[in-house]
């Protein structure tokens, strides 16, 4: 008799992140994938998009057992609200969901100092809720979207995991206190395992072009907002570079990119350790808890970005130099040795490859998903 799938539940599983982790979990034909998403900052199309691909790599004679990992089982839920988590639990049963990848959040940092409280709502008091939830129905593993900007201004670059948790701004203090609840709640629990994934800054889409980052208005992030501006649905008129006089090679900021595939494929490796025989909490014997950089080890500034997008889409930006942004930090480059050492993990795909995916997910999609509902 065949084994059965494990479940596994990803909230925010619609989003840019959720949407490929979603898709890498398909892949490995080991898992039941169950997203929950509210919808406030993604397509409904998202889903649907992200089976489509994973049925389309089937062979002919694939199993009934293989059929049934690509097909999600998805639940409107907002995780600010008890009564919706618990809903979605309850339908499966004490221990009948094997693991939670939480990836759900708000995540604009310069929204977070306008509208905080909204921030810890729906980044900290959701993960309380949702830990509840899970800890009630005896589901007690959890992947953790957390961020680079728990480091602050960091005091050395790269930086290790060791370094102190100082975020400036509430978005990257919801991080902090939703490491810190995991933790807290490992060390009460052996029951309970637990690994915060810091993301540096993830980019691309799927080779396909089939699933990519389809955000609400203007993008956020530098590349999908030139991609946005390549293929007009951004006035490339407003291109802006926020400060040049940064210590670094060429005075604009330096960030650390890695590509949404290589990002995804952490998510596996870091749900694979949380299974009870894992070798990576026996330096940890008090919690089973853990946090990792997930980045290439590679800074690389506003202006290559600029460059690259320019080889990858062929369109010729402009841009104006303006003042600092406050709240920026000069380099965030990860050191993420801990990270290939401990779970395995290696960003191999170079700038030029996010950019290509990127490009071609944007061509091929002017409009992404379509319009939002
Ligand atoms: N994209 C980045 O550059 C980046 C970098 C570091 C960390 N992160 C973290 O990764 C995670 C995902 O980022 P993303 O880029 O995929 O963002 P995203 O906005 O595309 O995805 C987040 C998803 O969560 C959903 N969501 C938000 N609040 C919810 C709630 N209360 N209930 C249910 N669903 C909810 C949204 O609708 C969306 O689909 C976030 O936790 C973010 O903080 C992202």
């Amino acid at each position: 008799m065949s084994q059965s799938l494990q479940k596994v539940l990803v909230t925010g599983g619609a989003g840019y992140i959720g949407s490929h982790v979603i898709y890498a979990l398909q892949k490995t034909r080991r898992y039941k994938v169950i997203s929950v998403d509210n919808g406030h900052n993604s397509h409904s199309n998202a889903l649907s998009k992200v089976s489509a691909l994973s049925r389309s790599e089937l062979p002919a004679d694939a199993s009934q057992r293989d059929i049934e990992t690509t097909e999600i089982e998805s639940y409107k839920c907002d995780l600010t609200r008890r009564d919706e988590i618990r809903a979605v639990f309850e339908k499966y049963g004490k221990g009948g969901i094997w693991g939670v990848v939480h990836i759900a959040a708000y995540k604009a940092v310069g929204e977070s100092v306008e509208i905080p409280l909204a921030y810890y709502e729906n980044n900290v008091a959701a993960t309380l809720y949702l830990l509840q939830t899970m800890q009630e129905y005896d589901c007690t593993r959890i992947v953790y979207s957390s961020s680079a900007t728990v480091y602050g201004i960091p005091p050395t670059i790269p930086i290790p995991e060791t370094t102190r948790l100082k975020a400036d701004s509430p978005y990257g203090k919801t991080k902090v206190m939703s490491e810190t609840m995991l933790d807290d709640l490992c060390h009460s629990d052996p029951k309970w395992s637990a690994i915060s994934l810091r993301y540096f800054n993830p980019a691309g889409a799927h080779p396909s072009g089939q699933i990519g980052e389809h955000p609400k208005g203007r993008p956020g992030n530098l590349l999908p907002l030139l991609a946005h501006m390549a293929i007009g649905r951004v006035d490339p008129k407003t291109l802006q570079v926020f400060g040049n006089d940064y210590p670094t090679p060429d005075g604009t900021c330096v960030r650390d990119y890695l590509h949404i595939s290589d990002l995804a494929s952490g998510h596996l490796l870091a749900l694979e350790a949380l299974a009870p025989n894992s070798k990576i909490f026996e330096s940890t014997p008090d919690a089973r808890y853990k946090a990792y950089n997930l980045g290439q080890g590679k800074g690389i500034s506003v202006l290559q970005i600029i460059e690259a997008m320019r080889k990858a889409t062929g369109f010729d930006f402009k841009y104006e130099i303006v003042g600092r942004r406050r709240g920026d930090v000069p380099d965030l480059t990860a050191d993420p040795a801990l990270a290939e050492k401990e779970l395995g993990f290696k960003a191999n795909e170079d700038l030029a490859i996010m950019c290509r995916d990127l490009w071609n997910f944007q061509s091929k999609n002017p409009e992404g998903y379509g319009k939002f509902d």
